[in-house]
């Protein structure tokens, strides 16, 4: 990413702001319509593996499309770039599942509050397998982050271990990620819509023999007839919901990526998380002690006074 020294007029400025502006919006709203359906689709249908396998092949398929139809162009890539994408492909996979199989486990809040300490993750991966050293604010900003989300675990009043581990491993893979990421990006003429859908269909050709192994058709089927039962047949559209949302709001996440610094875009993360954990809690009832509810509000708080300290 070049360096953003050039001049711009007050008017090109306030136009750049806007466009940041509407790309957050849509990102959050799109990331909080997601995060709905697929619980709701987690609760009457348990199979996470499934869900975020369809959730890869619904983009994949509307990324296909978009290049058939000419919507979108279509873009050049040759076998080293696939090369560079698959490690990034592997940890955007590994992330992904985790978290959905988190979030099949418990409330929607929990694994956002403990995704939101993802900044710990990566001064610590940057730290022990970079050997990258940071000023010691940043470290001081971690003990809020780990100390919160650790309030926050340990009053949750549904607490599941593999919820837990499953948003920690999440964090931890999506740390990877984004190291990865950078360097595949580098001199790469890819928009990030093309790079995301790329990295997508990638991710479905990796997890899909996962999905197959760990939960398999049989399951489904009958899963799906129980769904089916409970929910009726709108049930298909829930599902339809939580796939299309999912491709869309890490379209746009990847479209602003493409604008704006990876710091900023952290923030913007931070505060996506926000608002989807007051949209869960709103929606689904959540029940919280004030106590976990502070354990969230320190964890958050630490990731902005992380991002003021890498500033
Ligand atoms: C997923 O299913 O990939 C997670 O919900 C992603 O979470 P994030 O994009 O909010 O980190």
């Amino acid at each position: 990413r070049p360096l953003d020294i050039n001049i711009e007029l007050p008017d090109e400025q306030s136009a750049q702001k806007l466009k940041i502006g509407i790309y957050f919006a849509t990102w959050w709203a799109l990331n909080v319509v997601f995060n709905i359906y697929n619980k709701k689709v987690l609760n009457a249908f348990p199979y996470p593996w499934l869900t975020s396998t369809l959730s890869l092949a619904c983009g994949s398929l509307m990324m296909l499309v978009s290049w058939a139809t000419r919507i979108a162009e279509a873009p050049k890539t040759d076998l080293d770039f696939w090369k560079t994408l698959f490690p990034v492909a592997v940890a955007h996979t590994i992330g992904h599942v985790a978290a959905t199989v988190s979030m099949s486990k418990v409330a929607v809040s929990f694994t956002h509050i403990i995704k939101s300490g993802e900044p710990a993750f990566s001064v610590l991966v940057s730290r022990f397998f970079l050997g990258e050293t940071f000023p010691l604010p940043v470290y001081l900003s971690l003990l809020p982050i780990i100390g919160g989300c650790a309030l926050a675990a340990v009053t949750e009043l549904n607490f599941n271990l593999i919820g837990f581990m499953g948003a920690m491993i999440s964090n931890l893979a999506f740390v990877f990620r984004n190291i990865f990421s950078k360097k595949g990006m580098k001199g790469k003429s890819l928009s990030g819509m093309n790079y995301y859908a790329c990295l997508s269909m990638m991710s479905l050709l990796i997890l899909t023999p996962f999905a197959i192994a760990i939960e398999g058709p049989t399951m489904w089927a009958a899963g799906w007839e129980n769904a089916v039962s409970q929910i009726g047949p709108n049930f298909v559209w829930w599902v339809v919901a939580q796939s299309v949302f999912y491709h869309l709001y890490n379209q746009v996440s990847y479209m602003s990526l493409d604008q704006i610094s990876p710091l900023t875009f952290s923030i913007g993360n931070t505060m996506k998380r926000i608002s989807v954990i007051v949209a869960s809690i709103i929606i689904f009832h959540t029940p919280i002690q004030p106590v976990n509810a502070l354990g969230a509000a320190i964890a958050i708080l630490g990731t902005f006074l992380y991002s003021q300290a890498k500033m």
